[in-house]
């Protein structure tokens, strides 16, 4: 289906509801830095997040779990910097939401205050809601993040994926409506099966962001390294890479390298 895309200067979460109304699927990518961020931005991306995956990708951690408030707030700032028109989603880390609400808001305030942020992400459902309530009642848009949520990757025990027993997809749909009935704007849904994926998207009038979660949500999310094909380890079946960076930027490491060595660069041109 043909949707007519509506220019919009600025995204804001109200935008995002508009595009699921008029059944405009929503693009979503990560960025952590300021040159990577002005890219994606430039490219007409609807919505940025600062996913803690900066963790695994900037940091070469194995989870998400160590990155910490401070370093959200850097790579954050880094980003609002670069951006004339996306909405930037900055998620909460591990420890900065999950002991208390007070907390919760505290961390969500300085994501906000210290980062320039639109919004911030948190992972959970109904261990998390009154902590969701606070945030919200502060008037900062809160984004849920439901199905596999790798901060809880230690009680999962692997990356598979999530909600394929009745019980669990109960679990999901339930917590899918307390989110929205708390105030969420939008939700993304991790590797969950497709077909429950679309009845949550249906059964909702806030938008389903997906990644692994089929395409009959409202948007989809990838990680911008993985989908670049920066990184080369990670290949799960929902991944689509539309460039191979990993050979192109190693061919021109080689190069230059054989280059500064041959010396042919720099060259007379390329002098002062
Ligand atoms: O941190 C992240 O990049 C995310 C996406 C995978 C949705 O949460």
């Amino acid at each position: 289906m043909s949707v007519a895309k509506k220019e919009y200067k600025r995204i804001t979460v109200k935008s995002l509801t508009e595009m699921k109304n008029r059944g405009e699927k929503i693009s979503m990518l990560t960025a952590y830095d300021y040159t990577m961020a002005k890219i994606v931005d430039g490219a007409g991306i609807d919505v940025i997040l600062v996913g803690d995956s900066a963790s695994n990708v900037m940091a070469g951690h194995e989870t998400t779990l160590p990155i910490t408030l401070d370093q959200m707030i850097y790579h954050a700032s880094s980003v609002i910097r670069a951006i004339d028109r996306a909405l930037v989603v900055v998620d909460l880390p591990f420890g900065s939401y999950q002991s208390d609400p007070k907390e919760a808001l505290r961390s969500a305030i300085r994501i906000m205050k210290e980062s320039g942020g639109h919004a911030i992400k948190v992972e959970g459902g109904k261990e998390i809601k009154e902590s969701v309530k606070r945030i919200l009642h502060a008037g900062i848009p809160v984004m849920g993040h439901l199905g596999l949520t790798p901060q809880s990757i230690y009680k999962f025990g692997t990356y598979t994926v999530r909600a394929k027993e009745e019980a669990e997809a109960a679990k999901l749909k339930e917590d899918a409506l307390m989110l929205e009935k708390a105030g969420c704007f939008a939700i993304v849904l991790e590797k969950v099966p497709a077909k429950l994926a679309q009845e949550v998207a249906e059964s909702l009038t806030i938008p389903i962001i997906g990644i692994g979660a089929g395409g009959g949500v409202d948007g989809q999310v990838l990680v911008t390294h993985d989908m670049l094909g920066m990184t080369h380890e990670f290949n799960p079946r929902f991944l689509r890479r539309y460039l191979d960076m990993y050979t192109s930027m190693t061919d021109a490491f080689k190069q230059y390298a054989t280059d500064v060595k041959s010396q042919d660069f720099p060259n007379e041109s390329e002098q002062y």
